[in-house]
């Protein structure tokens, strides 16, 4: 991967094997943005055959998920250590749909969270605050909360990265993307927070912090444009050729 931001493509359960190979082919075969790190993140059952069609491509692939476990008695969950042996260089941990619909608590994002770094991937810790939170000004408590507890007791060695995805669960999936100077301020926010969790013997290089919630072609350039910007994370848009192709063209000239 080459570049200096991030769009990463989060296909969410929509897109099934047979169409996420075709997918992956035509951003394989295109060219693209020359600033943008890509990284599609498809469904468990789709990743081994989306990794080999990137395989030696500029294009990464991603988990939606990991246990915190690498491997053990535990039905049904994705073993990090496998995702990694199947090429994966990033995972999704603490999405909000996961936080909503499958009960994840910050305990376990946490162990998420661990268990990826330990096992060679970037983290990709989601975090945001709700439609309530962000009406009574609650938003910075909500985010300091959740990046305390999702990164407690986590170290980085090194090279390792730590990406932390602003994903205001009141834009998701909705169209009614966050203001690119609100997210700058939220961005900013958290920057500071991990400043302090960090501390300074840690680089910039370390951390990036990227923003999700109904972007699209329209709008990402406006949230590429900001120095605290460092990519974003798309749902919708990502997951067929045309939208996620005029993304690549509304940033090809940066
Ligand atoms: P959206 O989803 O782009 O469809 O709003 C973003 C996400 O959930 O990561």
């Amino acid at each position: 991967m080459n570049g200096s931001k991030f769009l990463f493509a989060n296909w969410k359960m929509n897109v099934d094997e047979a169409d996420a190979a075709a997918l992956a082919r035509e951003i394989k075969n295109c060219v693209l943005p020359a600033a943008v790190k890509v990284c599609v993140f498809p469904s468990f059952l789709s990743l081994p055959a989306v990794a080999r069609e990137l395989k030696k491509s500029a294009v990464a692939v991603g988990g939606q998920d990991c246990f915190w476990e690498d491997k053990g008695a535990y039905t049904g969950e994705i073993s990090p250590a496998e995702l990694a042996a199947l090429g994966a260089k990033y995972v999704l941990v603490g999405h909000s749909e996961r936080r909503r619909w499958l009960g994840e608590t910050s305990a376990m994002v946490n162990g998420k969270v661990k268990a990826a770094l330990k096992n060679g991937l970037t983290p990709v810790l989601c975090v945001g605050e709700s439609a309530d939170d962000r009406a009574a000004g609650r938003w910075p408590v909500t985010l300091g909360r959740e990046l305390e507890e999702g990164l407690r007791g986590v170290e980085l060695a090194g090279n390792e990265k730590i990406i932390i995805a602003y994903e205001p669960v009141w834009a998701i999936g909705t169209g009614k993307a966050c203001e690119a100077t609100d997210a700058v301020e939220a961005h900013k926010l958290i920057l500071n927070y991990l400043h302090e969790l960090f501390g300074s013997a840690r680089k910039k290089e370390n951390f990036s912090v990227i923003y999700g919630g109904s972007v699209d072609a329209k709008n990402i350039a406006d949230y590429f444009g900001n120095e605290e910007i460092g990519g974003a994370l798309v749902g919708g848009a990502s997951q067929k050729w045309a939208p996620l192709s005029e993304m690549f063209k509304a940033l090809a000239d940066r």
